[in-house]
């Protein structure tokens, strides 16, 4: 009986030592071999006006009681430029094609109230405009990238508005920026010639958006004279928003037979995580490992929609002059319960910051083709960033995973060889660990591990050849839960902490924690 009763303790110390095991996973990666540049421009953000988005996220008013620098609250441009947020995309998405941009300039008490038929209808007091956007983008030191309206716009208007912008000679309008207080010509990096013109930019079929966006092209232009050459403004046409082909067919098929007279320089592509499809159901809160697993999964298919994006601008472009531009996507769950649902109000997660760490690796992965993206949204609405109510601010976890992500802004891309291992759990499969690598400017290696495993931590094995590594050490994001959030009352509950690392004979090894992002640096 004491025999039976040992064997028994004996197998029990084994299952719990089984149960516990970790696992590992073997890196492998050269230095020295160059891939695409990670154009920083891939961690760009989208700024609509939206709920909150803008007005108390961004706009406060000069007259606030909230510190504020010309109406822009402080607080949140000291978070923005800790990101060094390459472009901001405003204002739409589904807003940009009712927006009227001569509401938002002027002296403040002349603007018309305006409703925001985009988003529930509220009243816009449109005091957020123009030169308030461009003095937000110099705060934060990012560049702009306006959507001009062409489902109820003309292109008379839009071009005005590029006038009032960049116009350095003394016309009319750019007297009239100049009274408003900006002499100087704006810089404008990006114009995107509408916005999803096949849903809620006009329903339009792709030939009508053609003829469109041939007359946008051709009329609407930046006159800065500053912005020739590498720095001219890059026209983004509208792109696909769903996984079939035709749109992006027909739109590329025109620009291969593009004559002088139009072009474009970039494709936009749309697509947000929606674990459930639509409507969206998925909480952003209070949810549990198989809501996790769902959406992970829903979140990689991001990289077989490039693919068979890319496969159709590789046929019409295969010199890949035409950029395929990300520029919304992102989490979208049910709204925050108690909340506005046209304000699109969600929590931020660790789910969330392990989905953003997915997509930028896609990004980086397609970095040849994929030059640029914006994350849905920057402040308040879907994935931000950044959450604010009233005076009080929070930074999310996505937040800390671009913050973590700039050495990886410009860096050259490194390939890395790995078995990514699975995880299978209530019916779903995943890749149990991502991985990325780049060179920065100054010949720095950075390595990105991220750990989807909701339960077992994974032991990293990275062999390093093509650069004599000899120290690493870098940061990790983990908390007790997947839908572990920061709170305005609890705000650092996801945060980054040290992680230790340890390199000897050209290989490194960490152990990352279950659902957790990993950035290390490794120095020569
Ligand atoms: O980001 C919210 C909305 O999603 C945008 O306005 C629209 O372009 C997309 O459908």
């Amino acid at each position: 009986m004491r025999r039976i009763l040992l064997s028994l303790s004996f197998m029990v110390a084994i299952l719990a030592v089984r149960g516990t095991a970790q696992e590992t996973a073997h890196l492998s990666l050269d230095a020295s071999k160059a891939g695409a540049k990670i154009d920083r421009n891939l961690f760009g953000q989208f700024a609509e006006n939206l709920g909150h988005g803008l007005y108390e996220g961004i706009w406060v008013g000069p007259d606030s009681t909230i510190p504020n620098t010309r109406g822009i609250r402080k607080d949140v441009v000291t978070a923005l430029q800790a990101l060094k947020v390459p472009n901001v995309r405003w204002p739409g998405g589904c807003f940009a094609d009712q927006y009227h941009w001569r509401k938002g300039v002027g002296p403040a008490a002349q603007r018309p109230a305006t409703l925001n038929s985009a988003w529930g209808g509220v009243v816009d007091s449109n005091s957020f405009g123009t030169d308030e956007f461009m003095d937000f983008i110099q705060q934060i030191g990012s560049e702009a990238y306006v959507s001009v309206n062409v489902g109820s716009g003309t292109p008379q208007e839009a071009s005005e508005w590029l006038e009032y912008m960049t116009a350095a000679a003394p016309t009319a309008l750019a007297k009239e920026r100049a009274a408003n207080g900006h002499p100087a010509p704006y810089t404008v990096g990006f114009m995107g010639i509408g916005n999803e013109s096949w849903s809620c930019g006009g329903d339009m079929t792709a030939d009508y958006y053609l003829s469109q966006l041939k007359i946008y092209s051709r009329f609407v232009n930046n006159d800065n004279p500053a912005q020739t050459g590498p720095s001219k403004m890059l026209k983004i046409a509208v792109g696909p928003g769903f996984p079939e082909t035709e749109w992006t067919e027909a739109v590329m098929k025109a620009w291969q037979h593009h004559d002088w007279s139009w072009d474009f320089d970039g494709l936009s592509l749309h697509w947000y995580t929606t674990a459930n499809g639509w409507p969206v159901s998925t909480p952003s809160t209070g949810f549990g490992v198989e809501d996790y697993g769902k959406t992970l999964k829903s979140t990689l298919f991001m990289d077989e929609f490039l693919r068979k994006q890319e496969t159709v601008m590789d046929k019409y472009d295969p010199q890949k002059k035409v950029a395929l531009v990300v520029d919304e996507w992102g989490a979208w769950h049910a709204p925050l319960p108690g909340t506005n649902k046209d304000c699109l109000v969600q929590q931020n997660s660790l789910r969330d910051a392990i989905l953003a760490s997915l997509n930028l690796n896609i990004f980086a992965r397609h970095a040849d083709r994929v030059r640029m993206a914006n994350i849905a949204q920057m402040i308040n609405v879907l994935q931000a960033m950044i959450l604010t109510d009233k005076e009080k601010m929070v930074l999310t976890p996505t937040y800390y995973v671009y913050r973590m992500y700039l050495p990886f802004q410009d860096a050259t891309f490194v390939p890395v060889d790995f078995d990514p291992g699975t995880v299978h759990r209530d019916g779903i499969t995943l890749p149990r660990v991502d991985a990325l690598a780049a060179r920065d400017a100054s010949g720095k290696l950075w390595l990105e591990i991220t750990n989807l495993d909701p339960e077992k931590p994974v032991d990293i094995d990275a062999e390093i050849t093509g650069m004599a590594v000899k120290s690493a050490k870098g940061e990790i994001l983990t908390a007790p839960a997947v839908d572990s959030v920061n709170t305005f009352a609890v705000p650092n509950s996801v945060v980054p902490k040290p992680v230790s690392a340890k390199v000897k004979n050209g290989r490194l090894a960490l152990t990352v924690e279950p659902k957790s992002v990993t950035v290390i640096s490794l120095e020569p």
